[in-house]
């Protein structure tokens, strides 16, 4: 089968094509055939050796960290899952290949009727968002909540389901993107180009960081006893002290419930994917989409497509 490997850790420029077999299962994993897979910032980060230790194994394939695809075989005590049914899920060792194995922990059941083919952008954003509005920032019917960064992969997520919690969103975006992130149902949307704009934001119960900004600015309009939650970086106690909130750093919370209430939102339309950019599963164009997307200037999601 194909599959898109690096040998050392760089830039793309690392990446390249190989034949190698198709893997086998472990009995508690399903081989699933990937259809779509996604653009993700730790994908880069990764691949740029950021986490490189010594007992690395090479090649490896962890470009793509989120997938939708076909069963094609079940390990003997996996339980969940048939050959034949539509999934999508977390791999954190890689999706770069034609069929991965997962763990059945790490996939959800989805609708036939569901496209494939974009799917796979859905699991690793949508998880991320999911955490930071529900669980994190325990939005709830009339807060108001901040999400900076709203036009991205996550941001667009997070914007619809506090929507559709009942919070009044404002937005932070470029200017481009203005009128994107309002059709997502922002109530407030801030250019982010505008100087000194966080002193016109009336006070909020909630800001989710998407982006990794001044803290001490992005605290600075929460109401007393309010939560921050970043997905970028720790955040720094003596501003949350500063401020009288409570502030944390969070990563999306990949259990098998999590994922299927996740995938379960999508399909009832709760909310939408973006599908700004798509690339097809061929190392010269992986290594262009991967080059132009650490810029951090993307809108929804870019879609590496198999099928
Ligand atoms: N902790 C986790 O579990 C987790 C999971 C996923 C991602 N992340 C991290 O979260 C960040 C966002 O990920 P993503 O996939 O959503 O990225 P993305 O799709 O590349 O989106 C980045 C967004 O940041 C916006 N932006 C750039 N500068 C800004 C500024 N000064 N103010 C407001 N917005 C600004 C861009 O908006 P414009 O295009 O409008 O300029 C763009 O929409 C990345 O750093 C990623 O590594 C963490």
């Amino acid at each position: 089968m194909k599959a898109i490997l690096y040998n050392e850790y760089g830039t793309e420029d690392v990446l390249y094509e190989a034949d190698v077999a198709i893997p086998t299962i472990e009995t508690n994993e399903v081989l699933v055939e990937v259809y779509s897979t996604s653009l993700n910032h730790f994908d880069l980060v990764e691949r740029s050796g950021a986490f490189a230790k010594d007992t690395d194994v090479f090649p490896r394939m962890s470009g793509g960290k989120d997938f939708a695809g076909i069963v094609k075989e079940i390990g003997k005590d996996v339980t969940r899952f048939n050959v034949g049914d539509h999934v999508a899920g977390i791999r954190f060792a890689g999706t770069y290949g034609e069929y991965i194995n997962v763990n059945e922990n790490t996939i959800a059941h989805v609708s036939k009727e569901i496209d494939l083919s974009t799917l796979g952008g859905v699991p690793a954003v949508g998880l991320t968002a999911w955490t930071a509005v529900v669980r994190k920032a325990n939005i709830s019917a009339g807060q108001r909540v901040l999400i900076v960064g709203a036009s991205g992969g996550v941001g667009h997520i997070a914007v619809q389901l506090a929507k559709k919690l009942g919070a009044y969103v404002i937005a932070t975006a470029g200017s481009k993107n203005i009128e994107f992130t309002k059709k997502l149902g922002a109530d407030e949307v801030i250019d982010y180009n505008t100087p000194n704009y966080w002193e016109t934001i009336q006070k909020v119960d909630a800001v989710i960081d998407a982006v990794g900004l001044n803290q001490d600015e992005m605290m600075s309009v929460l109401k007393e006893g309010g939560i921050f939650t970043s997905i970028v970086k720790p955040p720094n106690q003596e501003v949350a002290e500063k401020y009288k909130v409570t502030a944390s750093f969070m990563q999306g919370e990949l259990t098998a419930a999590n994922l299927q209430n996740l995938m379960n939102a999508y399909t009832n339309n709760e909310f939408v994917l973006h599908v700004n950019q798509i690339s097809s599963f061929d190392v010269e164009e992986i290594k262009k989409a991967q080059a132009a997307f650490k810029s951090k200037q993307n809108v929804g999601k870019w879609i590496i497509k198999f099928k």
